[in-house]
């Protein structure tokens, strides 16, 4: 909780915030900025949610509804939904999610998912409810979610280890991330973008890009990220989005650590929304669920003391380091002993301790780049995450100060997309509106 004497400019700072969030509606749902990203993406809107429940219960409620209307016949809630807007057709055209079965007729979606938030966020949206409401808000929302779940798993679990796989790098939710990026030029660059950066073709394609022409490139993936990005994207369509297909044919496919991490925290909230219901979880969904109560444990390198993602296939550890290996604190499922290697590593001056923390990449690691993207830069909803996890570990005092630091941040700088670890300077777009959201979710819990 903010202190006392700070109420004043708090006041100032809530106005600014929920501006943002205002300024971003678009009726039904939010879009995160506007210029670069025109659409509904999933878990932005359920950091919305989380922020616009203080204020406005009912229009929280719709953001996750607007989500579910999405949601694919094999219970896949997809990482976007298109804009309906003639300006829009060529992003519905590069997904075609109407090559799948699977997707809803009517709503043009992307192909693949994003963090599964969405369990916390309806809890949270349900704690601002009264008792019955809460009942007849879990009751509209249990269906989607418990087809969601399975789906994760059924899917995405084939060989039951309770950890599930993503098979592109948006569905982290970090584009970027160092351990994802070196996975992709090492096994799956295509040709042609090879091609493209030899003869430095890049510095053209970086002219009609949608988020450079609007932002400093500096500040963005590099064009033959992006590009590589993309090509990983078309293999997916390729297979119709199908994970069966996907891994016959042998595309990427990782176990994240931020992804489960998150899972595993929103199966134990799905499954108090069960027990308010007086429901019980199908069975193998239970068994699933069970599973992933240990599993991170099967990331953890002990030589390093730090969870690292794993190649489905062959089952090694990708070690490069990102602030997804501290994410274990959120999901609640690790030991005492591992929550407390984590927490050193949080407040280790070389590594992830910058004036501004938490980085996206730890400074120690080659990788680090204080402002393109996922690469070191500052993000609000991983600090959000960390917060929540210190708190279920002990840690208030850590947590009071990572709370404290990012509320500042954001006060000094505005709600930019994310911030420079070094000196707490905004970076990416404006008026974004998760950090909104959550500096009010953060301010006011
Ligand atoms: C970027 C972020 C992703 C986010 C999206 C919309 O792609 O990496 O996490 O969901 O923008 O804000």
């Amino acid at each position: 909780m903010a202190k006392k004497e700070d109420k004043n400019i708090d006041t100032e700072l809530m106005h600014s915030l929920h501006a943002v969030l205002s300024v971003n509606d678009h009726g039904s749902h939010t879009i995160p900025a506007e210029g670069i990203y025109p659409h509904q993406w999933l878990w932005d809107s359920c950091f919305i949610s989380i922020g616009l429940r203080h204020t406005d219960v009912e229009r929280a409620k719709q953001e996750i509804l607007s989500l579910l209307k999405g949601q694919w016949h094999n219970g896949m809630i997809p990482h976007m939904i298109f804009d309906s807007g003639i300006f829009y057709r060529s992003d519905r055209e590069l997904w075609r999610s109407n090559v799948s079965y699977n997707a809803p007729s009517e709503i043009p979606t992307s192909g693949i998912t994003q963090p599964p938030v969405l369990a916390e966020a309806i809890v949270l949206i349900g704690e601002k409810l009264s008792k019955s409401e809460r009942k007849q808000w879990y009751k509209k929302t249990y269906g989607p979610l418990v087809r969601y779940h399975n789906w994760l798993y059924t899917d995405r679990d084939p060989n039951n280890t309770g950890l599930v796989f993503n098979v592109h790098p948006w569905e982290t939710g970090m584009d970027d991330t160092p351990p994802w990026v070196f996975t992709i030029h090492k096994i799956q660059l295509p040709l042609w973008v090879s091609f493209i950066k030899l003869v430095h073709l890049d510095k053209l394609i970086e002219k009609v890009r949608r988020d450079t022409n609007k932002l400093p490139t500096t500040q963005r993936e590099s064009t033959i990220d992006g590009l590589a990005l993309v090509s990983v994207m078309q293999r997916l369509r390729r297979r119709q989005y199908n994970t069966k297909k996907i891994v016959r044919s042998k595309l990427l496919a990782i176990e994240d650590v931020a992804f489960n991490s998150i899972l595993i925290r929103n199966n134990k909230q799905l499954e108090r929304i069960a027990q308010t219901l007086g429901k019980e979880l199908p069975g193998k969904l239970s068994n699933s669920i069970e599973k992933a109560e240990s599993a991170l444990e099967q990331l953890w390198d002990d030589e390093e003391r730090l969870f690292y993602p794993r190649n489905f296939y062959n089952q090694k550890s990708i070690q490069i380091p990102s602030i997804g290996a501290l994410l274990p604190l959120y999901s609640g499922s690790i030991s005492k002993e591992r929550a407390s290697d984590l927490v050193k590593t949080l407040k280790d001056n070389g590594k992830f301790n910058l004036k501004y923390p938490v980085p996206s990449v730890p400074k120690n690691s080659p990788d680090f780049n204080k402002q393109r993207f996922w690469q070191g830069p500052t993000w609000v909803n991983t600090n959000w995450f960390i917060i929540k996890g210190l708190e279920q570990y002990g840690y208030q005092k850590e947590a009071d100060d990572l709370r404290k630091s990012t509320i500042e941040m954001v006060k000094n700088a505005g709600p930019s997309e994310y911030f420079l670890p070094t000196n707490g300077k905004p970076a990416g777009a404006n008026n974004f509106s998760w950090t909104a959201a959550l500096t009010i979710d953060l301010i006011n819990s």
